[in-house]
């Protein structure tokens, strides 16, 4: 059946609706609403944080550690009044006010002018056999975001998107469950923001106005509701606030923000050494080679085919000397091999660490090693023991892992028959003792988990340097353990097109370091497309070529001269960026902030970007309007108010407006806001060629302020201190243009550099860069 059709069972039972509250409670963190057997709590938990929960039989399950990282009780009491009245129950913090009507329970939320959100509507809260519903009023200009990985475009209102993690293997426009199952999105209008985190890893859809245009639902197939409702006046609070809850991203390697190649397969090691080799002769940057399934012996996970990989650690070694890292691929499924010799297969069942049966059996599944089982990355005591398995990747100098395969995609006959996927049995038991669940509580953080173990072996295992994770699948929080990839894309033009919106929105979604496969996945791209999508992927966090097997090669030179040039300026480019980029992945790290972001993340007053998702920042300061259609050289691109300037030209623009702009192959359009400080290295090869002897300030005539974050890039070190931020700022005091550059702050010294300020279109000025606060003074041009 296809995707689209897929919507949760029809159930035509009535819903049960909570009834009238008989009394109300009070405690320093919550209210609970006795309502005659079901009961509601309404926590505060920060100021625009709330949860609420709901049980039918008036008992609240115990918490779940999956996804949340703060218990109720560990978020500070914060300040709030409790006003009883005949009609409802009031609760007010500092920034919303919420109204429980005593009769139905309803809620209704507003802010401090008074502007409604997140209104309950008919028939507000109930329940029916297996499932437990919300319903909410969609107010006329509200907008809506997020929702994890999804296709199509921005703004998700009048559609229904199911939260369950799925092989999305052909994925389209109109494919509903995806790889990765994140039930958060953020609701938007002009100064009125929120957004709703759906606690549950069951099976759960959202519904935003698709049955009824006015009403938007949460369903989920678990036995009590649980959500949070995060108040803000725009997203970039909401996201605070989520990434609080959820988690936020560790600070990556350095390395990992360069370009990465990758192919199904690169088959052997002289494949993987000439490819390194073309790299390098051809002068284009590239800093980390996957390797995809077939290093293994017989898709055995943690082997290598002594054939074609006869030496991996010599292999590894040359490519570090060379500045290549090496990232490999894991998948979960183990081969089911009994005596064998199979180590991991061996282990795996001596600790009993594989998922069984609800009567005991071993479960098993068809994927590529043939026959295998499925570890239990719910367990604690598994994560540990897979984590440790990688020491025979990290000892030869693996530095990153890929999970893959792991919503978890099985088939229920040897790959290559006509099978079926299925997952496992849902009565499925996992997990540890004390937080036991079945399969359909655990099914969406399969992949979340399994990304855990890996970042968390490594961490162990290589403990004085920062890892890189990847992972196909992942729930609600996999920011904390890993960068996500957007699976099996397409070498369409639409796949092109829509792979901006969807990082955009798992930007929105909490998970800032993603990427799509840089010229398609499946399918060949022509060369037009590949220079269109390599200059589209400069923008991605995660800057990834990848291509199928039997499809054609999707290397920087395979489409010619031409390509080959674009290709090189692309990625240049991407290196000559990275101090900036480096400084944005500091952001996301600290503040949950996304690194590729719509236009309505930082003018979120401006309609005219709600539904534009064919635009996107890069940072608040650079904005791209790339071409994703073939023959096309002009386009039109929205300028939000102010005043902006073309990155290639110079050319200065009054905002507020839409410009024509030109766009043979070789330009993406690209432009800045005035008053822009974007910091820039020499082009290297790979991010660790040279220390950062010259850094560039490009900064754009106007006002504006930036703080540079660096640190070692590589270790630890900058937890206990060992980095550095520089505040620079720019103005026009009439006369003259002052850039001023405070001191250095933090523990960490770069290396020794000469400081080139480029005041574009006004001159220059360089400086010896120690750290030290200064002044310098342009004259600003007749
Ligand atoms: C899956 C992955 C893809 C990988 C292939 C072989 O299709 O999504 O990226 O190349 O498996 O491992």
């Amino acid at each position: 059946m296809p995707q689209y059709f897929g919507k949760l069972p029809i159930n035509e039972q009535p819903w049960t609706t909570i009834g009238t509250v008989q009394s109300v409670q009070r405690g320093d963190r919550y209210i609970r609403l006795e309502c005659g057997g079901p009961s509601l709590t309404i926590s505060i938990l920060a100021a625009n944080l709330i949860r609420v929960r709901l049980s039918p039989n008036g008992e609240f399950m115990p918490r779940r550690s999956w996804a949340v990282t703060l218990p109720d009780e560990e978020w500070s009491v914060v300040p709030f009044e409790v006003r009883e009245t005949d009609e409802a129950v009031e609760i007010e913090t500092e920034q919303l006010r919420v109204c429980v009507h005593r009769q139905n329970c309803r809620i209704e939320c507003f802010n401090s002018d008074n502007q409604p959100f997140a209104h309950d509507t008919e028939p507000g809260m109930g329940w029916r056999m297996g499932a437990i519903a919300a319903w909410k009023r969609i107010e006329a200009d509200e907008h809506f975001y997020g929702f994890g990985e999804r296709t199509g475009l921005l703004d998700k209102r009048s559609e229904v998107k199911t939260n369950w993690t799925t092989d999305a293997l052909d994925y389209g426009l109109l494919t509903d469950e995806m790889y990765q199952a994140i039930p958060f999105f953020i609701a938007l209008r002009p100064s009125v923001a929120y957004g709703i985190f759906f606690n549950t890893t069951f099976k759960s859809q959202f519904d935003i106005g698709a049955e009824e245009p006015g009403v938007w639902r949460m369903e989920t197939r678990a036995s009590e509701l649980d959500y949070y409702i995060i108040y803000g006046s725009e997203p970039a609070q909401i996201l605070g606030t989520y990434t609080q809850l959820t988690g936020r991203m560790p600070l990556p390697p350095k390395w990992s923000l360069g370009y990465h190649q990758c192919r199904w397969s690169y088959e052997s090691e002289e494949v993987v050494r000439e490819l390194a080799r073309e790299f390098r002769d051809r002068t284009i940057p590239c800093d980390v080679i996957h390797l995809d399934i077939d290093y293994m012996r017989g898709y055995r996970v943690f082997t290598w085919s002594p054939k074609r990989f006869p030496e991996p650690a010599k292999l590894l070694s040359d490519l570090a000397r060379d500045g290549f890292k090496t990232v490999t691929i894991i998948d979960p499924g183990v081969k089911y091999e009994p005596e064998a010799d199979y180590h991991v297969f061996e282990e795996g069942i001596e600790g009993d660490y594989f998922v069984r049966h609800a009567d005991g059996k071993l479960f098993h599944g068809y994927v590529w090693p043939d026959k295998a089982l499925f570890p239990d990355f719910m367990r604690p005591d598994v994560r540990g023991w897979w984590g440790n398995l990688h020491k025979s990747l990290t000892d030869i100098g693996v530095a990153g892992i890929w999970n893959d395969m792991n919503e978890p995609a099985l088939d229920d006959r040897p790959f290559g028959d006509p099978g079926n996927k299925i997952w496992f049995p849902l009565d499925a038991p996992q997990g540890p003792i004390e937080e036991r669940a079945t399969h359909a509580e655990t099914h969406n953080l399969y992949g979340s988990m399994m990304a855990r173990a890996s970042c968390e072996g490594l961490e162990k295992l290589r403990s004085n340097e920062r890892s890189f994770v990847l992972t196909r699948s992942g729930y609600a929080g996999v920011q904390r353990w890993s960068s996500v990839w957007m699976g099996d894309n397409q070498s369409l033009w639409e796949h092109l097109e829509i792979s901006l919106p969807m990082l955009c929105n798992m930007g929105l979604s909490g998970v800032a370091f993603v990427g799509c496969d840089i010229g398609g996945f499946a399918g060949n791209a022509t060369a037009e497309m590949f220079a269109r999508w390599m200059q589209v992927g400069m923008l991605y966090p995660l800057m990834r070529g990848h291509s199928a097997m039997s499809t054609a090669r999707h290397e920087p030179w395979v489409f010619g001269d031409r390509v080959e040039k674009i290709c090189r300026e692309y990625i240049n480019l991407r290196y000559q960026l990275l101090p900036y980029i480096y400084t944005l992945f500091w952001e996301a790290a600290t503040t949950g902030a996304p690194i590729l972001r719509p236009l309505l993340y930082d003018y979120p007053n401006d309609t005219k970007t709600y539904t534009l998702y064919d635009q996107v920042l890069l940072g608040s300061s650079l904005m791209a309007a790339p071409i994703y259609r073939p023959g096309i050289e002009y386009r039109a691109v929205y300028l939000p108010e102010g005043v902006w300037y073309d990155w290639w030209s110079g050319d200065r623009y009054e905002g507020g407006t839409h410009i024509l702009a030109h766009a043979p192959l070789e330009r993406m359009p690209l432009y800045v806001r005035a008053g822009a400080i974007i910091p820039m290295a020499p082009v290297m090869q790979h991010v660790d060629e040279r220390p950062l002897d010259q850094l560039t300030l490009r900064i754009w005539p106007g006002s504006g302020e930036w703080t540079l974050y660096e640190d070692d890039g590589h270790t630890f070190e900058y937890k206990s201190g060992a980095w550095a931020t520089t505040k620079y700022s720019v103005r026009s005091d009439g006369q003259h243009i002052v850039v001023e550059i405070a001191a250095r702050e933090g523990n960490w010294t770069p290396a020794a550099r000469e400081t080139l300020v480029e005041l574009v279109g006004v001159g220059e000025q360089r400086f010896v860069d120690d750290g030290t606060q200064r002044q310098l003074m342009f004259s600003t041009p007749e």
